[in-house]
């Protein structure tokens, strides 16, 4: 982190989890931990029908409620998705773009990852956009060469002034659901990566204001030590994020 620098986030993936039942006790019970702790921002990114419900009980806390995905197109014959305009609509500020399963799952490309992105910032929200190598291009050392094609492609078009609603969340594949995670040294080298990218392409000084986070198994017990990392500058949760003490920890590291 470099809160001198960039605002610290810590952002929980509920991915398809919790009904609204299930998501305003999760709120009830996480509030409590994590009241008081400013110094960085909290998200819970909740699937699309349990977001108004979250949003209801995180009312007047610290807490954020986001979507996990935004269709590009405004409206129209696109079965089961939902537009930038629907989630302004319901109050949403943040939404996930790019996430790993959405790219592995549902055949999301670069090219449509960065429409999504661009049709969610001209709506007004700010994006978590999510990118990371495979284990296969890890080991063949060709990481840094994947998140900066990556890098490039889904920020195509977007100007500098638009960057400052986009926080990236580095998520290496291998990381994520698998207990595996990154050491603090490789988080902090391919974030560092990806703010070089981002440097060429905007320039050093609009680089270090962009919050990079982690993700990939980040949980209570490893969050402190790749937080320390002077460019990873916070968190996307995946598992721990569904139990309040494991998140509340995390944000406790951050702070
Ligand atoms: P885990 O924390 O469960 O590995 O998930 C990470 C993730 O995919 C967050 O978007």
């Amino acid at each position: 982190m470099n809160p001198a620098k960039r605002r610290t986030v810590i952002a929980g993936n509920w991915k398809m989890n919790f009904t609204p039942a299930q998501a305003r006790e999760f709120i009830a019970n996480v509030t409590p931990l994590v009241a008081g702790k400013d110094n960085c921002d909290i998200i819970f990114c909740a699937p699309y029908v349990t977001i108004a419900a979250a949003m209801e009980a995180a009312e007047g806390t610290n807490i954020k409620i986001g979507a996990e995905n935004v269709h590009f197109a405004p409206k129209g014959a696109y079965t089961g998705e939902v537009s930038a305009e629907m989630l302004r609509a319901i109050g949403v500020e943040y939404v996930i773009v790019g996430h790993s399963e959405r790219r592995q799952y549902f055949a999301e490309t670069d090219e449509t990852v960065n429409l999504r992105t661009k049709a969610a910032l001209a709506a007004g929200m700010k994006v978590i956009l999510c990118l990371g190598e495979v284990k296969e291009q890890r080991l063949a050392g060709i990481t840094d060469e994947v998140v900066g094609m990556q890098t490039k492609l889904d920020l195509a078009g977007i100007s500098a002034e638009e960057l400052k609603n986009v926080i990236i969340a580095y998520e290496p594949v291998w990381a994520i659901g698998t207990g595996l995670t990154a050491t603090p040294e490789q988080a902090e080298e391919t974030c560092a990566v990806i703010r070089n990218v981002l440097a060429d392409l905007y320039g050093a000084e609009v680089a270090e204001t962009v919050t990079i986070q982690y993700g990939g198994s980040m949980n209570d017990a490893n969050a402190a030590e790749l937080l320390a990392k002077p460019n990873v500058d916070g968190g996307l949760i995946g598992g721990a994020s569904l139990v309040p003490e494991k998140f509340a920890a995390i944000v406790n590291a951050a702070q």
